[in-house]
């Protein structure tokens, strides 16, 4: 496992565009009718993502560097999705409009476009080397947070008759905020500059575990879903893009734990 592995899986613009592309799509959904100008923007991004996440396929395995003109693309297409969800998320906190999208889900999303945008500018600054445990602390403080919030999400968009399915959403929002703020603390004293750390290794192994939990959880909610035997205003691509997400944290959680050997 090298270093430049860890940035080529950050940076894996599959994902990433398939990310906003479905963005796009869950902000068009939870416009309402009479917001046509903005339904019609929300369309024209999940356009543009569809476009760049087919081209990002294409060039699929060919050696990095050969893709530049689509990062150009893809940052540029990000910036101007990122300005329109704060557009949104203006229009609802100074309430001059209500849509059926929760300012938390949008705020989200901002920062998974921000997260994007500063791993491109890290990989296009040439950043080589990775320092542990500041930079996985980092990612993992991050995801956390993604994570907590999708268990919120999920329990926000199922029906309140699921109440057995309600309360193990509450006990998993529970879990990944304690597991946010403990890595939240160890990074807090990580400013001590200790030699090693040995708790980072084992919070580490707790939260694999934790997630491979959590994603199990989610695939299982995702098929409910798709059988359309759990009651939601939500449907199996959420679920969906919530388990690519996880997969996403627990692939680079697992390259971090090989390269440093934890
Ligand atoms: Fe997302
Ligand atoms: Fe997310």
């Amino acid at each position: 496992m090298k270093s430049d592995d860890i940035f080529q899986e950050r940076i894996n613009l599959i994902f990433w565009l398939r990310i906003f592309k479905e963005h796009a799509l869950f902000i068009k959904k939870g416009l309402t009718y009479d917001e046509d100008e903005l339904i019609a923007r929300a369309h024209d991004f999940y356009n543009l993502f569809d476009k760049l996440q087919n081209r990002a396929r294409r060039i699929m395995g060919t050696p990095p560097g050969h893709n530049s003109e689509l990062i150009e693309e893809s940052i540029n297409a990000v910036g101007e999705l990122l300005e329109f969800k704060k557009t949104l998320l203006r229009l609802i906190v100074q309430c001059e409009s209500t849509f059926n999208l929760y300012p938390l889900l949008i705020t989200h999303t901002v920062r998974e476009a921000d997260e994007f945008l500063e791993i491109v500018s890290e990989y296009q600054g040439q950043k080589k080397q990775i320092s542990l445990p500041r930079d996985l602390l980092g990612d993992v403080t991050f995801w956390l947070r993604g994570m907590k919030e999708h268990t919120a999400f999920l329990h926000h968009l199922i029906d309140p008759s699921e109440r057995i399915l309600l309360d193990k959403l509450r006990d998993y929002n529970q879990r990944f905020n304690y597991l946010f703020v403990r890595a939240l603390d160890l990074e807090s004293m990580l400013k001590s500059e200790p030699d090693n750390f040995p708790a980072v290794s084992n919070f580490i192994l707790e939260l694999i575990l934790n997630l491979k939990d959590l994603n199990q959880f989610q695939d299982r909610v995702k098929t409910l879903l798709a059988d359309c035997k759990l009651l939601s205003i939500t449907g199996p691509l959420f679920a969906n893009h919530l388990i690519r997400e996880t997969e996403y944290f627990e692939n680079l959680i697992n390259q971090m734990k090989a390269y440093f050997k934890l």
